[in-house]
Order: C-alpha cells, then sequence, then structure tokens
C-alpha cells in the first residue's frame, strides 16, 4: 500500500503541517520522499512539528529527493548555519533575508526546495513568512498576463543588498559587482504548466522598459502577491523543519534582536529545471 501523509492546511492558500511524519518515517519510509514532493507541489509549505531533526537526519532526507546545493564555506557543506554570529562566513549577506525573495534567484536553475529547521530562537520576532508567486501570477488580469509575457527582468545582487544598505561603501559595491546577474522572464512558465512570477528583492528592473517605471511595476506586483491575507506567516518552535517549494514561493525573515543567538540550519535541495 502506498505511503500516506495526514496534512493540516496552515493557511487557505499556503502551507500545510505533516501530522503522522516522525523521525523514524523520515529515515525509513522509502515511499515518504515521493508523497512529500506532492505535497510540496500541492501546498508550498510544509511543516514538521518539534521532532527535533538533527543535521543528519536533515541531509539524509533531503538527499532522498536529489541532489544538495553544496555551501564549501561552512564545516558541513550540507547544511548553511543562519545566524548573526560573527564568525558565520555569510553574515554580512543575511541582512537581505528580511526582504521578499526566493533562492539562488541569480542563478539559470534555482534550488528546486530548501528545509530549515530550528535550532536556537530570538526571545522574540525571527518568524519566517511565505507567499505564492503561482498565487501571484493567477491574481493578474487577463489583460496584464498578455501585457507581461513578453517582459524580462534583471536580477542582479546590487539590487538585493541595497535594500538593506542604501548607502553603500566602495568596497561593498566592488563586492556586489563581483556576483553574477542574470535576466529573466517575469513570467515563468513551469514545465509543470503552473506559471509564476519571477519576482523579489534581487530583481532590479525590467529590460528595455524606462528604470523607474519597471521599479515601480515589480514594486506594485510584489506588494500584491504579499499582501497579509496571502502569507503564511511561521512562528518557530526549536526543533521545527520547514521544507519549501522555492520555485513557487516568496520567503522573507521576520525581524528579531540580531545580538541574541538564533540558529536555523538550512539545507538545500539542487534545481533540475532552468526558469524559462
Ligand atoms: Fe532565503
Amino acid at each position: 500500500m502506498a505511503t500516506t501523509l495526514t496534512t493540516r492546511k496552515l493557511t487557505e492558500g499556503v502551507g500545510a503541517e505533516l501530522v503522522d511524519v516522525d523521525i523514524d518515517r523520515l529515515r525509513n519510509d522509502e515511499e515518504l520522499p515521493e508523497a512529500f514532493m506532492s505535497a510540496l507541489e500541492e501546498f508550498g509549505v510544509l511543516l514538521l512539528r518539534g521532532l527535533p531533526i538533527d543535521d543528519e537526519v536533515q541531509v539524509e532526507f533531503i538527499r532522498k529527493m536529489g541532489d544538495i546545493v553544496q555551501f564549501p564555506n561552512y564545516p558541513n557543506p550540507d547544511v548553511m548555519e543562519i545566524s548573526f554570529d560573527p564568525s558565520n562566513p555569510n553574515v554580512r549577506y543575511f541582512s537581505s533575508n528580511d526582504h521578499w525573495h526566493f533562492d539562488g534567484s541569480m542563478d539559470e536553475t534555482p534550488a528546486k526546495a530548501v528545509a530549515l529547521t530550528a535550532h536556537v530562537l530570538a526571545s522574540d520576532g525571527g518568524e519566517t513568512e511565505f507567499s505564492s508567486s503561482y498565487a501571484a501570477y493567477d491574481l493578474l488580469t487577463d489583460e496584464e498576463k498578455e501585457k507581461f509575457a513578453k517582459l524580462r527582468v534583471l536580477h542582479k545582487f546590487e539590487a538585493i543588498q541595497r535594500r538593506s544598505y542604501s548607502d553603500p561603501t566602495p568596497e561593498q559595491l566592488e563586492d556586489w559587482a563581483t556576483w553574477p546577474e542574470r535576466e529573466h522572464p517575469l513570467v515563468w512558465e513551469h514545465r509543470s504548466g503552473r506559471r509564476s512570477l519571477v519576482i523579489g528583492h534581487s530583481a532590479s528592473h525590467i529590460v528595455g522598459m524606462d528604470f523607474d517605471e519597471g521599479r515601480a511595476l515589480l514594486a506594485d506586483l510584489e506588494k500584491r502577491a504579499t499582501s497579509p491575507d496571502r502569507v503564511l506567516r511561521h512562528d518557530w518552535q526549536v526543533g521545527d523543519m520547514v521544507i519549501w517549494d522555492n520555485l513557487g514561493l516568496l520567503h522573507r525573515a521576520c525581524p528579531f534582536n540580531r545580538t541574541e543567538p538564533r540558529r536555523m540550519h538550512r539545507t538545500t535541495l539542487a534545481g533540475t529545471e532552468p526558469i524559462t
């Protein structure tokens, strides 16, 4: 008999808790990965509450669903630690997590899914919010769908960082310029046939459109996609694992006191579908 998942929706539009998955099933239920990916496609965000899951279990489970993106500057390249500890090799970039985005937005083939587990939490705040970029497309008028079908968006690192650092130093500008930029269609038609908007914090401008006009359009689309009634806000407990469909979701971190030792562990499932 095929494995089954019992789900509890977290909002009307996005997210479901898996109420009957435990560590034993993560490790030993060989049919779980397929059922899990199917639920991920349906709900966009899946929550496993308070198990807790250590790095070994997390990595072993994600690897059953494909390749893991490597982060060679971390002691375990399968696991990126997200914290504001000054020794964290990526600490200078994490401020940008406060703005709506999907991960790997300047890659031709972005990550398919991301798993995040909560190890240490701040005393207040630090929730993660999710919103569907499939729904963002579906919300458009027919006229907009037709007009936007031909538009292309330039995604670049500087656009991300300028949201956090409006007055950058020459050193920051030099660093940001070393990152590759990527032109994507505004509307991505996925292999599944679903369409989503390719927007978020790295979207700099619309190619061939007046710069300010293009930025205003991107800001408007982001605002509509992330109106509070469309957002899942996940209030973390230690031991939670959340996995999201990185191809059809935007996410962001909510503010918290960065002097507190909040620490999340991220494992990233590599993508197999370029944005076209
Ligand atoms: Fe992210």
